[in-house]
């Protein structure tokens, strides 16, 4: 665990100094990054400065939204809303503005590059930009990474979490009454929380018991729990989803989706952990998003709802159906069927054997339910990996980091 991570959510303290050479900050970040804190790009003193330079007025403000989930949320909502929107994210590994290049041109959306642990940061862009809700999907998300090195994801998910609270309550606290009364911060969580459900129990409600088994859950478990406390203590508004397994187009290709769809079209081994029985509830990342833009407009503050698929899977079945799929769009080259190319590889330690969600509260409550059925979502997906193969080959070879580092860092050299 590295503690500089914990004392470096102080750096925003210097971001309204004159850049030094290089900048305290900027050094602060490159020993996160030397101590394993996937930091891939140091901030400049200009993004923090642009970001400050005009207003966005009664937008929302989305965090992480250029990671998987919320790419597509962003593309959904400026297609379909038009009330402006912030997407204030960090751009770790996961986040690649790439995603949302069609939005470049449009008034209606900005990129505001930063960290949710740095409070003056996030004060800055609330005070700038006077959003009437936050959805809240900036995390570090991937379980396996979070085995290897927990530091970053109780740093993320539970400190900037209370970070972004604290600032949003504040600015919450300052607002006029209605504008306080209509103000939202909708919290996007995941259904590993509830931990493993054995074969025959019932899915998990709203109502079951926390019990997280990776460090991943555990830190978005401490996120939900201060999410509730704001509510409960502050009477902040706040609305927590749980959602399962999403899948879908911008999926970061260290996860099961999409390594599966191309290390079968490249005919490269396919891992299964263990026996492939682990079954997860998978929901098209549309049908998500969807479901949060129904929760932030009709959902009872206060309240958690639970999304999910009604498409329980074991992962071998999904592995086979993704090879089933490549096969059909990319046939036989005479290598054989590439479900021939499964390998069982030694189980994740402490494996959840099985996630399902009773998503009823929110079918009942606010009529939202999943529109896309797992297999026609599954060929969307795979067919959208195939077209996109420029996408995939920038995001492998991580040439979405030079463009990066052309259009935030180099901006600033004399
Ligand atoms: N992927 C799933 O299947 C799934 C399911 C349920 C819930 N969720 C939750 O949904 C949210 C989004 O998941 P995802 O799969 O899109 O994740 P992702 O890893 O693809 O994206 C995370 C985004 O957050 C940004 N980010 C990371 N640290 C940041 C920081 N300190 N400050 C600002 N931005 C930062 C990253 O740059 C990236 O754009 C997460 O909160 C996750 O827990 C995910």
């Amino acid at each position: 665990m590295c503690v500089l991570d914990l004392r470096c959510i102080g750096i925003s303290r210097l971001a309204s100094r004159k850049p030094a050479s290089p900048p305290v900050f900027l050094q602060c970040l490159h020993e996160h990054k030397t101590k394993k804190v996937t930091l891939l790009h140091p901030i400049s003193e200009f993004e923090k400065a642009h970001s400050k330079a005009e207003s966005m007025s009664n937008s929302i403000l989305v965090t992480g939204g250029a990671g998987f989930i919320g790419s597509n949320f962003v593309l959904q909502w400026i297609e379909n809303v038009a009330t402006p929107l912030v997407n204030l994210d960090l751009l770790t590994y996961a986040g690649n503005p790439a995603n949302l290049a069609t939005l470049e041109d449009d008034s209606r959306y900005r990129l505001v590059r930063g960290d949710i642990c740095d409070a003056e940061f996030v004060a800055a862009v609330l005070r700038d930009n006077r959003p009437r809700a936050i959805v809240h999907f900036a995390a570090e998300s991937h379980v396996d990474r979070s085995i290897a090195d927990p530091s970053d994801f109780i740093r993320t998910n539970v400190l900037g979490t209370f970070t972004l609270l604290e600032q949003a309550k504040l600015y919450w606290s300052g607002m006029d009454e209605a504008a306080r009364r209509a103000f939202r911060f909708l919290h996007v969580s995941t259904d590993e929380v509830y931990g493993s459900l054995g074969w025959d129990e019932a899915a998990f409600s709203e109502s079951t018991a926390y019990a997280p088994n990776s460090p991943y859950a555990a830190s978005k478990a401490a996120s939900d729990h201060l999410v509730r406390a704001y509510f409960h203590t502050y009477g902040f508004p706040v609305l927590t989803t749980n959602c399962s397994n999403n899948y879908g187009p911008f999926q970061f290709p260290e996860k099961l989706v999409p390594l599966i769809i191309l290390n079968a079209l490249e005919r490269k081994p396919l891992p299964v952990y263990g026996d492939g029985s682990n079954v997860r509830d998978w929901l098209f990342v549309e049908d998500h998003c969807l479901a949060i833009r129904t929760v932030l407009e009709r959902g009872r503050v206060g309240e958690t709802y639970n999304i999910g698929g009604n498409s329980e899977r074991k992962n071998l079945e999904v592995v086979t159906s993704i090879c089933n799929l490549v096969d059909e769009f990319c046939p036989d080259d005479g290598s054989g069927p590439r479900k021939d190319l499964i390998k069982f590889v030694a189980d994740r330690p402490g494996h959840d054997r099985r996630y399902a969600i009773d998503a009823a509260k929110i079918s009942q409550e606010l009529g939202w339910r999943p529109s896309v059925e797992f297999e026609s979502g599954l060929r969307k997906t795979v067919a959208w990996y195939l077209e996109h193969r420029s996408w995939v080959q920038s995001v492998r070879s991580g040439a979405y980091m030079d463009w990066i580092r052309q259009n935030y860092e180099e901006r600033v050299q004399p």
